[in-house]
């Protein structure tokens, strides 16, 4: 049967008004693909399976909120929604397919290109703003009031609940529980909801061991206090006060898992590992748990045969930039002839 996205897929364990009209790009349904060359790579000896959430219509995780919240809106009878974003969040796309109109508050310039693109195309109205993430999600709390408007944030809680359905499918595909469960944490709604997708899926016995990861330079819940102004190479993360931080402070401690932090170089080093081993693309965001997962072997917390899933949010075409500064010398042109050609290739 063909796949119709994660609201037909998982209605019975969804929150919708009876009778929503379901808005849907067919969101889910992602490869949880193995990873053994990446383990080998970094001297791990257990079975990895990446969960690739760069596939879905928009490319990132986004989409099983939003088809939630944009489905939810329109119930309401919602003619225009709003988030703040660090560009993934794909409300424009979902706003499109809708009919309805879309405004996205993105902090001005620390947007990646591809995120961009995706928003002027869908027709949003864009305002950038002379700030953050966490200063446009302060924005998007006093609009919340407005009664023309619905915000799609993850403050949104539908959002959450669209999310939780990747653990359902990680369940799914696995036929068992894994060991240990990685993923990035910026505003941690995601984590939040992974973890309440393990609770309400298993609601006793093992669950996974929950550890997000964040950048360095933007880890307020590794530091225990809110930054003022968060700096990061993987601008999707680039958050200092994370709305649902208690949430994700909760999935460490109940599944006995934690929050931890990596530099960016260590991510730009797991992003270039990772698309080099295995021929997955993500952006720098996304090799934040990769990054991680190489400092969880070095410190021995992950036993030999464990099983352990990571979620891959956002696929690396968004952000072609930070490729390209890592390739700043492009290769100049030969003689289409086969001497140079073998010339060029060392053969
Ligand atoms: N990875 C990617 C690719 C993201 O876009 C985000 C968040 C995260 C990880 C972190 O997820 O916030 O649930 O902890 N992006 C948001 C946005 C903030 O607006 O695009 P989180």
């Amino acid at each position: 049967m063909s796949w119709g996205g994660i609201i037909h897929a998982f209605r019975d364990r969804l929150p919708l008004p009876a009778n929503a009209k379901v808005i849907t790009l067919c969101e889910g349904n992602t490869p949880l693909l193995p990873a053994p060359r990446l383990v080998a790579a970094m001297g791990g000896d257990f079975d990895l399976r990446l969960k690739y959430e760069g596939l879905n219509p928009t490319a990132s995780f986004k989409d099983r909120g939003m088809t939630m919240a944009v489905t939810h809106a329109v119930a309401k009878g919602a003619k225009l929604v709003i988030c703040a974003s660090t560009g993934n969040t794909s409300a424009s796309a979902y706003a499109a397919r809708a009919g309805i109109s879309s405004a996205v508050i993105i902090p001005a310039g620390k947007i990646a290109l591809g995120k961009l693109t995706q928003a002027l195309i869908h027709g949003a109205k864009l305002l950038p703003i002379s700030g953050n993430f966490d200063d446009a999600l302060n924005l998007i709390r006093q609009m919340s009031n407005l009664k023309e408007v619905e915000v799609v944030n993850s403050i949104n809680p539908v959002r959450i609940e669209g999310q939780k359905t990747a653990s359902f499918e990680i369940l799914e595909t696995l036929g068992q529980t894994p060991d240990f469960h990685f993923l990035p944490v910026g505003n941690a709604g995601n984590i939040t909801a992974y973890w309440k997708g393990f609770c309400e899926a298993i609601p006793q016995g093992r669950r996974p061991r929950m550890f997000g990861w964040q950048a360095a330079g933007a880890a307020p819940l590794v530091d225990g206090h809110p930054v003022k102004d968060p700096q990061t190479i993987a601008t999707a993360i680039r958050i200092g006060n994370p709305a649902s931080g208690s949430g994700a402070l909760t999935a460490a401690k109940d599944s006995n898992g934690r929050i931890d932090k990596v530099t960016d170089q260590e991510i730009l080093s797991a992003y270039q590992l990772l698309a080099q081993t295995e021929g997955i693309f993500v952006e720098p965001a996304c090799a934040a748990p990769v990054a991680g997962l190489r400092k969880a072997i070095a410190a021995g917390w992950i036993p030999k045969g464990s099983l352990v899933s990571m979620t891959l949010t956002g696929h690396g075409l968004k952000d072609p930039d930070t490729v390209l500064s890592l390739f700043p010398n492009a290769p100049s042109p030969i003689a289409p002839t086969l001497d140079a050609a073998r010339k060029a290739l060392g053969l």
